[in-house]
């Protein structure tokens, strides 16, 4: 998997791609990731890659040239280009699943009042990382290589990520470690009980549990196993009483 990013500020980059697991992927070459300086590709004195709108308004817009001489250098039949922008499609676990499995990402990262709209007949999609506006798109660049490489087979633990919360659909359920007793504080039992289909069920249980009463609006976006539809119904009857 390759990643380019096009951005004016490729320094925000260095600490992500320089620690923990990120840092890990690049070096194992289970990704690539490159920064290209939107500035290198600027047509005006200066480095300058902004101007004003036409036809009026405030502030300023960041013009096409710079833009398609990078997507045209970058870009190859392979490429999928996303623009990062909060009108985007919000986004959610299952794109980065999809987008885990793509051989080349483009993420562009916009900024000022955003970019002129010659740039959309490249993009292959707009997302955006929530409901708010942000200075830019590199923090939700960030966000989307974050959680696209860690799903990439030989990141982390294959059974780490297919254990994700919202993997699935439902939230994790609890986990516990050492000691098993802090300040009458305790591990449940089952859990320390070495009886796996117990525990098996006990989680399953929790996660469902665990997504009706904190993530409540998931529930409709989720397939469900009969079982699942089942203890789901129970939960419900219990504590709707
Ligand atoms: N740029 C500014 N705000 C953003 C958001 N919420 N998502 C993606 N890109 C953005």
């Amino acid at each position: 998997m390759k990643i380019d990013i096009i951005t004016i500020f490729p320094e925000f980059f260095q600490p992500f791609l320089e620690t923990s697991i990120i840092k890990r992927a690049i070096e194992q070459n289970l990704v690539t990731i490159d920064l290209h300086q939107l500035r290198d590709y600027a047509h005006q004195k200066h480095n300058k890659i902004d101007d004003t709108i036409y036809g009026g308004g405030v502030g300023m817009l960041m013009q096409f040239p710079p833009f398609y001489d990078a997507l045209e250098k970058l870009r190859t039949k392979n490429t999928h280009v996303i623009m990062l922008t909060p009108q985007g499609k919000v986004y959610k676990q299952k794109k980065a699943i999809k987008l885990s499995q793509k051989k080349h990402i483009i993420l562009i990262c916009g900024h000022y009042e955003g970019i002129d709209a010659r740039v959309d007949n490249f993009i292959d999609e707009e997302i955006s990382i929530g409901d708010y506006v942000l200075t830019g798109g590199e923090i939700p660049a960030m966000i989307l290589s974050d959680s696209i490489i860690r799903l990439i087979p030989g990141v982390i633990q294959q059974a780490s990520s297919e254990e994700d919360s919202l993997q699935n659909g439902w939230l994790k359920y609890p986990q516990f470690t050492k000691p098993d007793s802090y300040q009458g504080f305790d591990v449940p039992e089952i859990l320390k009980s070495g009886h796996h289909k117990n525990i098996e069920n006990w989680r399953k249980r929790q996660s469902i549990l665990k997504t009706y009463q904190k993530r409540p609006d998931l529930i409709k976006t989720i397939k469900m196993t009969d079982e699942e539809k089942q203890i789901l119904d129970e939960i419900k009857s219990k504590t709707d009483k």
